[in-house]
């Protein structure tokens, strides 16, 4: 444990999307420092059992159903914690699903929860617990997960990226926001490169176009190869949070690269390029 990560200790912690993958690695990591740990997620059986295996290891935590694309679950989600426990020491909205398919082929319901789980799901998140945070007058955490992607375009991943462009841009305005108000809250944009979790997972979503599932395997089996494991991205991921660093990632060297790549091509003005591996890629 850092010394930075020792101020977390004996603090509430909430996570969404904690019962699988970065999540649940971030949740784990968070029990291990001492942490009292809110493991909510839309699936029940998921959040118990990461619950369970913190409370096994000897920490403290509990399951919490929630939808976070719904703002209501998230002033819910805010009143149950405040309610039982007074004070929460770290927000970490990481809930999020990957869409994948042509833009115009995908269905519109689907568009909507991609939208709503991993950009709202942020907004409401912020909007419900930091109210909450300031009145509590305590030094606090809150960690928003964007991507490596945010830097970053492929053609039929259109849906998730333009989130984490959007993720990435709200918690760099938030960042300002916080200082503007002298708010006594740390703020971390998490940019993750590739962990091992079941985003990719499912090969056959009824609800995302039928190209999609060769770009979906492609990927699941790309991360389950060269993935980080979601326990090393949770002690990473928390030991930036924890220091009050705004850029956190799993993989830097990447992500300058990434970036840098992202400022040469705005400063180019070339067309958006459509690479020939990037064809192979998604089987074009
Ligand atoms: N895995 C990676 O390589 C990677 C890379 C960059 C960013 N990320 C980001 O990390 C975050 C976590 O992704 P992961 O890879 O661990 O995925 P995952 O699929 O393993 O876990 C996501 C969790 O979110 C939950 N969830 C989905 N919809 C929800 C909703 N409406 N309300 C509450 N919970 C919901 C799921 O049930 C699941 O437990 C996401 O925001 C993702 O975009 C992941």
């Amino acid at each position: 444990m850092t010394h930075d990560e020792a101020k977390l200790a004996g603090g509430v912690a909430v996570i969404t999307g904690a019962g699988s993958g970065i999540g649940a690695g971030i949740a784990r990591r968070a029990g291990f420092l001492g942490m009292t740990v809110v493991v909510a997620d839309i699936d029940q059986a998921s959040a118990a059992r990461v619950a369970a295996e913190i409370v096994a290891a000897g920490g403290k935590a509990e399951a919490i159903v929630v939808d976070v694309s719904k703002h209501a679950e998230l002033d819910r989600l805010a009143d149950l914690v405040f309610d039982k426990y007074g004070k929460v020491r770290l927000l970490v909205n990481n809930a999020g699903i990957e869409t994948l398919g042509f833009s115009w082929e995908i269905p519109a319901e689907r568009w909507e929860a991609t939208l709503n789980i991993n950009v709202h799901g942020v907004v409401h998140g912020v909007r419900a617990f930091v109210p909450r945070m300031l009145a509590s007058g305590e030094e606090c955490w809150i960690a928003n997960l964007a991507s490596i992607g945010a830097f970053g375009i492929m053609p039929t991943q259109a849906a998730y990226l333009v989130t984490k462009h959007a993720v990435q841009s709200f918690s760099e305005n938030l960042f300002l926001e916080l200082q503007l108000a002298q708010a006594p809250i740390h703020l971390s944009s998490v940019i993750p490169g590739y962990v091992k979790t079941a985003i990719f997972a499912e090969n056959d979503r009824k609800d995302e176009p039928a190209d999609a599932a060769h770009h979906r395997q492609t990927m699941s089996a790309m991360m389950q190869n060269h993935g980080m494991d979601a326990d090393e991205a949770g002690r990473i991921i928390l030991e930036g949070v924890a220091a009050g660093r705004f850029w956190v990632s799993t993989h830097p060297e990447t992500t300058k690269q990434m970036v840098a790549g992202r400022i040469a091509y705005f400063q180019d003005q070339t067309d958006p390029p459509l690479r020939p591996e990037t064809r192979e890629l998604l089987g074009y």
